[in-house]
């Protein structure tokens, strides 16, 4: 809950940017998602549930060419996308429009999951300095940062960071584990 992650606040509210009405249209995972990747309401990329038509062939061929990753590539900036993608995203493919991808494969998972990383097929297991997924995201994305800026140091850069948390299976860090006693789960 962003109730306890004050550091998080802190950066996001006060360095960047904050939008107190927000609206989602389909507040479901795949379907969301395909609208947030494509600017397309539900009944427009036929993307109903997490599982029928979510990442399918029609998806692929009609509406992730047309993902807002292709269209800032297109205009010269350094895309990056780190995280869960859409829930039967199987790791086949490196969707369009993406410099850099490490994508998860299938639903969120902490630890024991796979990425497709541009291209290979990363398994993951249980040792948290190695494996967890919410420092996999950030280690990477920062690195991407750092390299791109030094690189292309007038490039723009887009990047998508996509945690799981604090999705179930809800595997905290084990430094973190034991800092909230009280606190009751979400139903
Ligand atoms: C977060 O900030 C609020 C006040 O803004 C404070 O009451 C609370 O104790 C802080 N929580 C943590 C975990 O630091
Ligand atoms: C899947 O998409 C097709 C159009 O591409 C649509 O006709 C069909 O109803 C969708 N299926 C489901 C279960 O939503
Ligand atoms: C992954 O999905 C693609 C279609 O999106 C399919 O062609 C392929 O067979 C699937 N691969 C596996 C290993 O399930
Ligand atoms: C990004 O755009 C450039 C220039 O249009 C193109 O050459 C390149 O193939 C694109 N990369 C991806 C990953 O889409
Ligand atoms: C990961 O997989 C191992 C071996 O199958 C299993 O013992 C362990 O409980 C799994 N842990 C998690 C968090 O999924
Ligand atoms: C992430 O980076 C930190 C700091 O370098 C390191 O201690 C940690 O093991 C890394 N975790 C993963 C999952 O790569
Ligand atoms: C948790 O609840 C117990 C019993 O109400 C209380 O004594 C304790 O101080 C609480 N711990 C924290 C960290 O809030």
């Amino acid at each position: 809950s962003l109730q306890v992650m004050n550091k998080t606040r802190k950066i996001m509210e006060n360095g960047g940017t904050s939008f107190i009405n927000a609206f989602v249209t389909t507040p479901m995972c795949c379907p969301s998602r395909s609208s947030m990747l494509t600017g397309k309401y539900v009944h427009n990329h036929n993307t109903y549930t997490n599982n029928e038509n979510c990442s399918s062939p029609s998806w692929q061929a009609q509406h992730e060419p047309r993902s807002f990753a292709v269209y800032l590539n297109n205009t010269g900036y350094r895309t990056a996308f780190f995280g869960k993608y859409l829930n039967e995203y199987n790791g086949s493919y490196v969707p369009p429009g993406w410099r850099e991808w490490v994508g998860l494969i299938k639903n969120s998972r902490f630890y024991n999951y796979t990425v497709c990383r541009n291209g290979y097929k990363e398994k993951h297991g249980v040792e948290y300095s190695k494996d967890y997924f919410t420092d996999l995201i950030t280690n990477d994305s920062i690195n991407f940062f750092r390299m791109s800026k030094k690189v292309y140091p007038h490039r723009p850069v887009m990047m998508v960071l996509t945690h799981a948390a604090p999705h179930g299976p809800e595997d905290s860090a084990p430094q973190y584990a034991e800092m909230f006693p009280n606190a009751s789960q979400h139903m």
